[in-house]
């Protein structure tokens, strides 16, 4: 048990798929796995542990923004041993090139956070998801594109002028990368993160709440077969 999470040790899986939103992560599992069970339900964060395929899976919310993504993937990765996370989120994009229910694969996490910094003075203004995972998850999807993101604390009237994510070549944009992708990299684990586009900030379209819990189930699946296949490979 940790603060945020009252699973027994071994009740969560090596592999966790993290959606922002716990009805998601409900819908997820219902959809998806067999023989599952309720390990966690503390601030309606639950975790579900069942099986996909006849491999074990965790499916976790991660809430919204770095500072949730950080406490659970510490407590994940430090008191669980948890070897993988996949986030599946939503994300902004800041270029007409993607389109609402567009999916990319994360890059580099570009960040104006301090959350690296305070946790573990570490400076870097951009963290990398897992290489050789992201590799993996593109050579078996191979009309999914790799971009960087801007991970924002800001989700409204960000004023992104301010920021030099463009040096950086941002697609994108989100909220809970960096802690996840910083985390794993403390920790010597396996993280990246899907995402599909809910919002243009160019046009200005952005999808209703119904879409954002619904539409993303074609990135679940690519994040379930890519966690299963890395694992037997
Ligand atoms: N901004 C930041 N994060 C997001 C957005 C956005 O417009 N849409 C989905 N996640």
């Amino acid at each position: 048990m940790t603060p945020h999470i009252e699973a027994n040790k071994g009740e969560i899986a090596k592999i966790v798929i993290m959606p922002g939103d716990p009805v998601r992560a409900r819908l997820i599992v219902e959809k998806y796995l067999t023989d599952y069970k309720l390990v966690s339900n503390i601030r309606g964060i639950s975790a579900y542990t069942g099986f996909y395929k006849e491999h074990e899976i965790t499916v976790m919310a991660s809430g919204m923004g770095i500072p949730s993504m950080g406490i659970y993937s510490y407590e994940l990765f430090k008191f669980y041993d948890v070897d993988l996370i996949i986030k599946v989120g939503t994300c902004g994009s800041y270029t007409t090139e993607l389109n609402i229910g567009d999916i990319v694969l994360i890059n580099g996490s570009y960040s104006e956070s301090t959350y690296a910094k305070i946790q573990d003075n570490v400076d870097d203004k951009i963290i990398y998801a897992d290489a050789e995972l992201n590799d993996f998850i593109l050579s078996l999807n191979h009309n999914i594109r790799l971009v960087n993101v801007n991970c924002s604390d800001v989700f409204y009237e960000e004023n992104n002028k301010n920021f030099d994510y463009k040096k950086y070549d941002c697609k994108v944009c989100e909220m809970e990368s960096f802690a996840l992708f910083h985390n794993a990299k403390k920790f010597g684990k396996k993280a990246t993160q899907l995402v599909t586009v809910t919002d243009n900030l160019v046009t200005g379209e952005r999808a209703d709440s119904s879409m954002r819990q619904n539409n993303v189930m074609g990135m679940v699946e690519i994040a379930l077969e890519s966690a299963i296949k890395y694992e037997n490979k």
